[in-house]
């Protein structure tokens, strides 16, 4: 199948949004994305851009009696930014990676991480990090078969995050 990877533009913050969900709902938590269109809009085409996505689409056909009408249909993507670790340095961080289920197995998944690393040499990025739900399997294995190390398994990190409330705690109050 031909499909083609281009940088998001800011048009495409509908297809972002419904990759997510989609995404989130395949790790059963739908209910956990409260993001907007809007919000994707702001923060990913703003002056300060907070993530980047790379997308897959494909090449659409539509016939009528009439007429054949050709389009596109964004089928996948990969949203991603910079991190810094001060051990090593640059690293790429892989926050979102979905395709949708009816083109999966077609390749479309290892040109995008082909196109993830080349960035990531290009930008002398010492590795690529990311986060898999302990269920997934499928993934899982999918980047192990890739040479991916499992850091928890073999150095016993574990995953955190300070929620808004806990941030509010901490902040320093604002004069009511
Ligand atoms: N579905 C999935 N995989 C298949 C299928 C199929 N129907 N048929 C064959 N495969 C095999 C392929 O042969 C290939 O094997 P390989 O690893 O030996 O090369 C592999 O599965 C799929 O390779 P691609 O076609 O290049 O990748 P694909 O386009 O399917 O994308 C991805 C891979 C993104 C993991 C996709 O399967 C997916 O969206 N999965 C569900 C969502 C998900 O779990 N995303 C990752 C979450 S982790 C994170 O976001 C950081």
């Amino acid at each position: 199948m031909d499909f083609k990877l281009r940088k998001a533009e800011p048009a495409d913050v509908s297809d972002i949004l419904r990759l997510v969900k989609e995404l989130a709902k395949h790790e059963e938590m739908e209910d956990q994305v409260l993001l907007t269109e809007k919000d994707l809009l702001e923060d990913g085409f703003g002056e300060t851009p907070f993530y980047r996505c790379v997308l897959a689409e494909v090449q659409t056909e539509t016939s009528s009696d009439a007429e054949t009408s050709s389009g596109s249909k964004v089928v996948g993507f990969a949203m991603y930014y910079f991190t810094y670790d001060p051990w090593v340095g640059k690293q790429l961080y892989l926050e979102d990676f979905f395709i949708m289920e009816a083109y999966r197995g077609l390749g479309i998944g290892s040109e995008l991480l082909r196109h993830l690393s080349d960035l990531a040499v290009t930008c002398r990025c010492t590795g690529m990090m990311f986060v898999v739900a302990e269920n997934n399997e499928p993934s899982i294995r999918f980047y192990k078969r890739r040479g991916a190390e499992d850091l928890s398994k073999d150095e016993g990190w574990r995953v955190f995050r300070f929620d808004r409330d806990s941030l509010l705690r901490m902040a320093t109050p604002t004069e009511e």
